[in-house]
């Protein structure tokens, strides 16, 4: 109990505004860690009203409270206890999800959006794009299409090869040895986002949701991956988590998706650290990173139990990696049940999902599922990502 409690406040203390409050009450301070701990204990009773919006803020404050020796205090009390890493995401996230809901959103979808994604990890936002504004991005979709011919349809990584001005001179499967039906083409490995993509990273609501959900006016799209889904008896992605990080991911639908095309599931309210399950996943994942493959049962016909994954995945005892029935019904992990939001819809419809949260892949059953989803740079993220940062080496994230 103490130990949580010191968390509770450590966290807190980072987010403390001290030069607003100084300014405010006429404190002296200077660049000390024992200047800002005095000003910490006379006036912690008014943390709600001076919470830091600015990250070079939260990292002023990292940079004075987080010496060699806290970090080191920090680091054996996370890894020795999962409530102990509970008590300091969730402390993190309840801070950040009060500044979030404030009415200073371009639209009305915008700020239910970002209520959803605050309630539930996951949201849908119905028709964000036009057909016009895909156009350019499903030209190229085709173009990929149409030379991979029969082969689009098998799982594996579409490779591009470009030559000096510019232009694509090949296209190829580089298939996979077990067909799941994931063809993907990643930015990471061709090494540019696809024609038309701007249109998303450039909208408005896009753009103003991933900064209010970081809190941060400064975010990057670093990676997109340009997916086609087609039809297998094999999972392409049981339940998991990606990360312990805050990472926010935008999956646009470009043709129509109902349940016989490999819709996306998400957990509701897995994003949160109140369960047994989410909490003992992200501390193995914080302990052990993504180099330690996850043990247990698997014998599903789903990637995590063919190719053997990280240890941010479950079981096929913890939960059903493999549905019989793709449906809207509650998915229940290790006991507990979750609603479920399940990605169909139409072209244009997008999907937002925290995927720190439970989320699944699936099989398709008939149609192609053609989707894109974009992340932002991780680094410069959340409040809460700097600070795991700062941990890089001494934990396994
Ligand atoms: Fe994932």
């Amino acid at each position: 109990m103490k130990e949580k409690f010191l968390i509770k406040e450590f966290v807190e203390m980072l987010h403390f505004d001290f030069k607003n409050i100084s300014n405010d009450l006429k404190i002296e301070l200077n660049e000390s860690e024992s200047s800002y701990s005095k000003v910490w204990k006379e006036h912690s009773s008014k943390f709600d009203n001076y919470i830091i919006k600015n990250i070079e803020e939260f990292e002023n404050n990292l940079n004075i409270f987080l010496n060699e020796t806290t970090k080191e205090d920090i680091s054996s009390l996370l890894l020795k206890d999962k409530e102990n890493l509970a008590e300091l995401l969730n402390t993190f996230d309840s801070i950040r999800f009060k500044l979030i809901n404030n009415d200073e959103y371009n639209s009305k979808l915008e700020a239910k959006c970002l209520e959803h994604l605050v309630k539930d990890g996951c949201a849908i936002y119905k028709s964000l794009f036009s057909e016009e504004e895909l156009a350019e991005l499903l030209k190229f979709t085709k173009v990929i299409e149409d030379v991979l011919n029969v082969d689009i349809k098998k799982a594996g990584y579409v490779n591009v090869q470009v030559n000096q001005k510019g232009q694509i001179t090949n296209i190829w499967n580089s298939f996979q040895k077990v067909d799941d039906g994931q063809l993907r083409m990643q930015s990471k490995s061709v090494g540019f986002f696809p024609p038309g993509s701007e249109v998303i990273i450039k909208n408005k609501s896009v753009k103003s949701i991933f900064e209010n959900w970081y809190v941060n006016s400064n975010c990057n799209f670093h990676r997109t991956n340009l997916e086609w889904i087609s039809k297998s008896d094999t999972s392409h992605n049981g339940w998991h988590l990606d990360t312990v990080r805050d990472q926010l991911k935008i999956m646009v639908l470009l043709n129509d998706v109902d349940l016989d095309a490999a819709p996306i599931f998400c957990a509701k309210k897995s994003h949160l650290n109140n369960t047994e399950i989410k909490k003992e996943t992200i501390h193995d994942l914080f302990v052990s990173g993504h180099r330690k493959r996850k043990e247990g049962v698997f014998y599903k016909k789903h990637a995590a139990a063919l190719e053997h994954r990280h240890v941010g995945y479950l079981t096929d005892s913890d939960t059903d990696n493999l549905p019989a029935n793709i449906n809207n019904d509650p998915i229940e992990i290790k006991g507990v049940v979750f609603d479920k939001l399940v990605g169909t819809g139409k072209a244009g419809d997008c999907i937002f999902f925290e995927s720190m949260g439970f989320h699944s892949g699936n099989r398709s059953t008939d149609k192609t599922r053609k989707t894109i989803v974009l992340v932002v740079d991780p680094v410069n993220t959340s409040f809460k990502n700097k600070f795991i940062d700062k941990f890089a080496g001494k934990v396994g994230v």
